[in-house]
């Protein structure tokens, strides 16, 4: 079916050209549509920083928003794979398109939920990706308690070139200080949230897709004396 922009009288817009575009993504993302994933985009970045890092051996490696494992799959060469995928007929597919790949396990669980028990049982990853389709915020600042010393990608939806409703808006508040953050006070955000843990991140990558940042960032942790300079007595 065709969305149309009028109403029956074809005299008023009956929805915004944003709302139409919208729309479209959302029907884009639940297709799996290249389009809206830009899955080569994203393998070339992982490759890209994970080679600076291979002096690292096999690494510890967790995806919590895998999909149909385009990105797993690519993970799997670098080490040991734990991929989260909640929605069942796309994790089945995600089951059938890497069940080549040794070292990999996939569990049907809601992410935003199942990092807390990552957390409680003291696990730690040298890279995590997130890669939700809307904003990764309620994984800041815990998930930085899940690595030492590794690389954490995250996909960013732009603010600015989303519909932002109040709820958005209001949740934006609460994370960034402001409804439309821009891109630098995301990245010093998501730094700072890293120090509330003492994990020194840095920026390494970034890429931009559209409607989305993904960020590559280095995560330190390092000891709140050094870092301060002050001396416990
Ligand atoms: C942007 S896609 C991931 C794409 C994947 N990383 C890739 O490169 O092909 C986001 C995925 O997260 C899944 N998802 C949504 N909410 C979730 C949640 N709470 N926990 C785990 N997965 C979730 C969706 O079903 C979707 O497959």
């Amino acid at each position: 079916m065709q969305t149309s922009f009028f109403d029956a009288n074809n005299t008023a817009p009956k929805k915004s050209y944003r709302a139409i575009r919208h729309d479209i993504v959302r029907e884009r993302q639940s297709s799996n549509c290249e389009s809206a994933h830009h899955p080569e985009e994203k393998k070339q970045q992982v490759k890209r920083v994970l080679s600076e890092h291979s002096g690292w051996g096999d690494l510890s490696i967790l995806e919590l928003f895998a999909g149909h494992g385009n990105l797993t799959k690519l993970y799997c060469d670098y080490g040991e794979v734990l991929a989260y995928e909640k929605k069942g007929a796309v994790f089945d597919k995600l089951v059938s398109n890497t069940q080549d790949c040794m070292l990999l396990r996939c569990e049907k669980v809601d992410s935003y939920r199942e990092y807390h028990g990552l957390i409680y049982l003291k696990q730690s990853f040298d890279v995590i990706d997130i890669d939700p389709y809307g904003f990764p915020n309620r994984f800041f600042p815990d998930i930085f308690l899940l690595i030492n010393h590794g690389i954490l990608f995250v996909t960013m939806p732009k603010p600015y070139v989303n519909i932002l409703n109040g709820i958005t808006q209001t949740h934006l508040i609460t994370y960034y200080g402001d409804h439309n953050p821009s891109q630098e006070t995301i990245i010093n955000r998501i730094a700072l949230w890293g120090l509330s843990h003492w994990r020194q991140v840095s920026l390494i990558d970034s890429i931009d897709l559209d409607s989305v940042w993904r960020f590559a960032f280095e995560v330190k942790r390092v000891k709140a004396t050094d870092y301060t300079g002050v001396k416990n007595r």
